[in-house]
This record gives C-alpha cells, structure tokens and sequence, in this order.
C-alpha cells in the first residue's frame, strides 16, 4: 500500500546555531523520511525556522539591526548546516511567514468561535514613559541575592539566581532608562481543559512513545489542565492578535503553527492541493521532537488542530537529549559543538551512521561517546561495509558482473530476507536494530570474499572465471547493505549506484541481483575516521568561562550558622548509618501539580535506578539538572507522596525556595561511590 506522511522536526530557534544535540533529531528525521522515500511512499519532511519570540529581539538589539534581519542570516546558516549533514527537507519556511499568519488567523478564529479564550490579568513591569509592559529580558537592575548591578530581569549574571523582574533592587526599564512600575495587563489564556476528554483520549490511543503517556496520565491528565497563556503585550517580536490590538500572540502559539505555514508553501510551490495534507484522514503526519517541548505537542498543539478541523498527529516520535562522554554538552569542555565546527573536521557520514546505531523508538538520552565513535565507525562502516566493495571491485572493472548470478551458498536469498526485518525497524524508530541487522549480514559476506581471496584468484589467468563470480557475488551482497544503509548514508549509497552502474532508489533493488553490468572505476567511498580530527574538533571548540566580573570577598558572614545552629554531637557510628553515594541525574521532570517538587530519576551506575523527588522547582530547571552528579541519602525508608514514592534524598544546602544549592562530588568521581 501506498501511504502519504508527511513528517516534521521541531523548528529550531533562530537565535542560535544548530549543534550535535540538534541533530540528534534532524539526523533522525532525515533518515526516517529517507527510509519512508525508498519503500515508494509519498513523503514530504517539513521544517522552518522559530523566529518570534524576545530572545530573538534581545540578540537583534545588541547587534544593532532588525530582527527580520538577524532571522534571514540565521535561516541561512541553518540551511548551510543541515545541507552540509544531508538533512534534505522538502520545505524550510520560517515561521514569520505570511502563509503561517494567515494559518494563525484561521486557528485563532476556530478557538474563539468554541469559546476557548479568555481574558485575564497578569501582573507585569510597565514602562511609563515607552508606555509599554516589559519582558523580563527589558528590565535591568541590581541582583536581590548577590547585589550584583546592572543584572537582567530573569537571572542574575553573577551569581545565577532566578527572580522575576519584581524582585528586582531599583529596576530599569532598557527601553527608556526609566524606574518601570508594576501594572496588571490583559492576558489571552486558552482553556485546553475544555478538550480535556478528547486529550486523555488522543494521548493514550498510542500516538506517543508508551513512556510519554503514562506520564501525562500520572501526572497532567488526572487534574484539570491549566489555561495556556498565550498573549504577550507589545513590543513583542511575534504577530499582532487581530482581535486585541497591543497584544501579540506568545511564540508557542505560531511556532506549531509553522508546521503548517511551512507546509502551505511547499504547497504553492508544487501546485499540491493543501487539504491532501492536512485534512485528510489519508494522510499520515508524524512529529519528530525532543523530550524538552513534549506538553506543547501532546496537549496544546492536539487542542489547537482538533479545535480548527486539521488532521491530528498519527505519531509524535519523541527522544531524549544528547550527551557527549556522559555528560551534558558543554562550551568549557568543548562537548558544544556546533554543527559547522563539525564539518570542518569530519564527514557527516560518521555522524549520521553512528546516531544511527545508538536511536532507538524509547525517549532516552543518547551518549556520544569520542573514542566509541572513532571506533564503530571505522570497524563497522569502513572495516566491514566498504571493504566489501574496495576488496574485489577492481578485479572487476574490466569486465563487469557476470552474466548469471553465480553459486553462492544461499548469502544473496538470506541477505534479500532479512529486508522485512530491517524494514520494520526502520519504521519503529528502531535503527539500532536496524544497524545491528545489517551489520551482522556484513559479517557473513566478508568471509565469502576471504576464504575465496579474489587476489590470490586473479593470480591465476585460468580462474578468471571463478574471479569474476567470486566478485559479483561480494558487489553484489555489498550492493544489498548499501541500499538497507541508504537512509543512513546516502552518499554511500549514490558510490554504490555509480559503481555499479545502476542508481540504488528503491528498497525492492536488494531483492535482485545485479549481473552482466560494467562496473566502474573503483572511487574512495569513506575514509577511516581520524582520532586527530575529533580531538582538533574538540580542541576548537572549548571556550573560556565567561568573566562573571566576581571578585574574591572572603568575609563571609554568620547569618546561615544564626539561621540554624550546628546540631547535637553525633558519633562516628551514627554517621556512618547514613549511606550517601555519588548519583547521576539521568531524567528530570516536572512535577506539575507540587509547587516545590522535579521528579529526578538517579542512576546509582549499572542498572541500579532511584526515583526521587526534590524541593527543588523553585531553584532548578529540571533540563539543567540531567546529567549531571549529585550526592544522595541511599539508604533512606522510602516514603509514599501524593506523585510517587521517594526512594531517597539529594544533599543540597541552603534555606529553601530559590536559595537552594545541589552538592556535587569534583570531577572524576563516578555514580555509586560513597561518600565518607
Ligand atoms: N523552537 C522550539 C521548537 C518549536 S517546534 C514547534 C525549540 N527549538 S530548539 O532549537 O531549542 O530545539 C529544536 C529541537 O532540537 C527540539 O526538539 C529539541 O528537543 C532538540 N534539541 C535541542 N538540543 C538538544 C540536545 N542537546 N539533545 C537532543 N535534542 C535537542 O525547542
Ligand atoms: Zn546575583
């Protein structure tokens, strides 16, 4: 059957290059669409850039132009970033598009016409002067904590405390200069509670990976889901709402919305018919995301298309973050690194088949380990794959493939029967199944070419014969691997086809061989990859801590120790009942009903796993905790809470709501070790 999917990754922002956490998704995405492409079905990929938003006016202001301006020379640097991996969408709009406000127009009539909006105030900075509320980012003023001057309005610079701009010590307005005061403001709010039957439905009818579900069951849709906040008060950087003047709506409301912009264009451009793909229930549309913006694409994105008569997602396909070496990306490690800095160094083939062997269809994280990488790629792809083809395609080349598929031992029929199999993993998001399948076929063809050593054959002029069979059976089991790898490596795939006479475009060509074609002059396909380059790469891209202009100030008071005195003398045994551990934080989530609480899961290392939660919402955004190391109470009674049960403690200092302090161990430490 022939199926029609159209497919899209989360627009990246556009106040920012793209990265290898980034292409965890793209590559992803690529290769799935890839993959639904050579099984014959209709398949369009579908992306554009995020451009609303204040971050992107913040960055356009310190850099002296238009924000129009900054999202064109980003669009740019996108595009040139994912042509360089061979990330091949069907269309890259941007979300400040006319199709895509005319999109929101029609979906924003649709909500109000179902009574899903109201109005209500929200209390904001208010610039008298510019006679306009401010974002955080347009307030400037001394840090509450640190009195830091001249700090942001929604993090300080120096010492990293989170605040609203209300806390702020003698506020300022960026725009004018002047002393803001705090007004309220008419916000829109969307009630997504309305949908609330349909939502539980829709999540739990298998559309999202089984994790995702049971988590919004858990932990949004056994209470009412909040109304969504989704006007901004000018200037914002956004499009104006039509029916209330001043107010702009917030960037999480057009950006989905871009999904369907983007889509609009493609069609104009090659005369589709529009309803064809987003109203039809012929039409399959598949999500790809991040772990990061699931409650966007699982509740308020499904009460939106629902609401207007657009087709719901058949999937939404969702992963979890990269990390390199096992820990979070990071400038000062030279772990952040962007995808141009990449490409200087590597071939993106490396990266492409290596995520490859590491995705699978579950919302795990996924470690980019260097020295892992350096070596599956150069064992798997080169050592097995293209040495197939470098060992026996030039005894070849003159006088092509043999006439008639030669003997040899049932590899070519295993190998065509083992597609469905890898096939189905593909489909399931499951590529490292796939690679792993595919991998193991390599493994029976290479000792076919060494037992039968076409260059000891070619030795011997009467064996000419047994030569070129010997050849066309390893070209031609070399030639089913290429096209099962086509998705990941396509330009390994197009070496393949021009070597072998006959482009490789659809998945069915492995189920017959090739025979009687001349076969070309054997061209390089893929170099081992040099350990050099990824320390070089890594090397460029390390930079220096930024100066936090703190300066050294030992003459720390008494307030904490006269806050809380230091407790009853314990012994040396009563101590040691207490087992603390090193822990890793491996998932952190928001627990959306507790005021206080993130739910960390904490890897003690191997399999052992404790679910916790923490006070620490207030101090902590969940995503910055993953990753990292904490210290635990390992033998503490597990408690039951209204969420779950807490299966132990993480040791943070400080009094509490924002003024909350994680410890963690130096570097080298590992998850497991006690603390003494
Ligand atoms: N602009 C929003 C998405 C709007 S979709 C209507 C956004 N942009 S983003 O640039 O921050 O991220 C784009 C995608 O990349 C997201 O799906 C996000 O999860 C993914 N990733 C960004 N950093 C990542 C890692 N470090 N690791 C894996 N994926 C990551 O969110
Ligand atoms: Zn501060």
């Amino acid at each position: 059957m022939n199926r029609r999917i159209l497919v899209t990754s989360a627009l990246p922002y556009a106040n920012g290059p793209i990265h290898l956490g980034h292409l965890v998704e793209y590559l992803q995405t690529d290769i799935w669409v890839r993959f639904q492409k050579l099984r014959g079905h209709r398949c369009i990929y579908i992306c554009a850039d995020d451009t609303h938003g204040t971050a992107i006016t913040i960055r356009a202001r310190h850099e002296g132009r238009t924000e129009e301006d900054l999202i064109a020379q980003v669009k740019e640097e996108h595009l040139a970033d994912f042509g360089g991996f061979g990330v091949a969408f069907d269309n890259y709009g941007s979300t400040n598009s006319e199709e895509n406000r005319v999109v929101c127009h029609e979906i924003w009539q649709a909500l109000r016409d179902a009574d899903m909006v109201v109005e209500r105030d929200v209390e904001q900075l208010y610039d008298v002067e510019k006679e306009t509320f401010l974002a955080d980012r347009f307030v400037r003023g001394t840090c509450p904590n640190c009195s830091a001057k001249n700090q942001p309005g929604d993090n300080c610079g120096n010492c990293g405390e989170t605040y609203t701009p209300a806390d702020l010590i003698d506020p300022v307005s960026t725009l004018s200069g002047t002393t803001p005061e705090i007004r309220s403001a008419k916000h829109l709010f969307v009630q997504i509670e309305k949908l609330h039957g349909f939502l539980d439905g829709w999540t739990q009818s298998g559309t999202l990976p089984q994790e995702s579900a049971n988590y919004l069951k858990g932990y949004f849709l056994n209470e009412p889901l909040k109304d969504w906040d989704i006007s901004r008060p000018g200037p914002y950087f956004g499009f104006e709402i039509p029916d209330s003047p001043g107010n702009y709506w917030y960037v999480w409301f057009d950006a989905p919305i871009g999904y369907i912009g983007s889509t609009k264009q493609w069609c104009d451009l090659h005369r589709e018919n529009f309803d064809d793909w987003w109203r039809s229930a012929d039409t399959e549309i598949h999500h790809f995301i991040g772990k990061d913006i699931q409650y966007f694409h699982t509740l308020f994105w499904p009460a939106m298309l629902k609401t207007a008569g657009f087709t719901l997602p058949t999937k939404v396909h969702i992963h979890g973050f990269l990390t390199v070496d096992g820990a979070k990306m990071s400038k000062s490690t030279g772990t952040f690194v962007r995808a141009s800095k990449y490409l200087e160094h590597l071939d993106p083939s490396y990266l492409r088949y290596y995520y490859a062997s590491k995705l699978n269809s579950r919302v795990e994280d996924l470690d980019l380990n260097l020295e892992e990488f350096v070596s599956r790629v150069n064992s798997d792809l080169v050592g097995k794959v293209v040495n197939l083809a470098s060992r026996s395609a030039k005894f070849v080349a003159e006088t092509g493939l043999s006439e008639s598929y030669p003997e040899d031992g049932g590899l070519f029929e295993k190998f065509a029967a083992a597609g469905d199999g890898i096939a189905a993993s593909y489909e399931a998001g499951d590529f490292n199944k796939a690679m792993r399948a595919i991998l193991d076929l390599a493994d029976q063809a290479n000792p076919f070419v060494e037992s039968n050593a076409p260059w000891e054959l070619r030795k011997e002029p009467e064996k000419a014969q047994q030569l070129q069979d010997v050849c066309t059976v390893a070209l031609n089991l070399f030639r089913q691997l290429a096209i099962y790898l086509s998705p990941v490596l396509p330009d390994l795939a197009e070496k393949a086809g021009v070597l072998l006479n006959e482009p490789l475009t659809h998945w069915d060509q492995a189920k017959t061989p090739l025979t009687g074609t001349p076969v070309a002059k054997f061209q390089h396909m893929l170099q081992r990859v040099d350990p050099k380059k990824v320390e070089a790469m890594i090397e460029e891209s390390r930079e220096e801590a930024p100066d936090t202009g703190a300066t050294a100030n030992w003459d720390d008071d008494d307030a904490a120790l006269k806050a809380e005195p230091i407790a009853d003398e314990i012994t040396i045994d009563d101590f040691a009942k207490v087992d603390l551990r090193v822990a890793r934080v491996i998932a952190a989530n928001e627990v959306p009903e507790a005021r206080k609480l993130i739910q960390l899961t904490l890897s003690l290392g191997g399999d052992e796993r404790r679910n916790v939660f923490a006070g620490l919402k207030a101090a902590y955004e969940p995503a910055d905790l993953v990753g990292r190391l904490v210290v635990m109470v390992a033998n503490l009674a597990p408690r039951k809470m209204k969420f779950g049960v807490s299966e132990g403690m993480v040791i943070a200092s400080g009094p509490g709501g924002e003024d909350i302090y994680l410890l963690s161990p130096d570097g080298g430490a590992k998850p497991g070790q006690r603390v003494h």
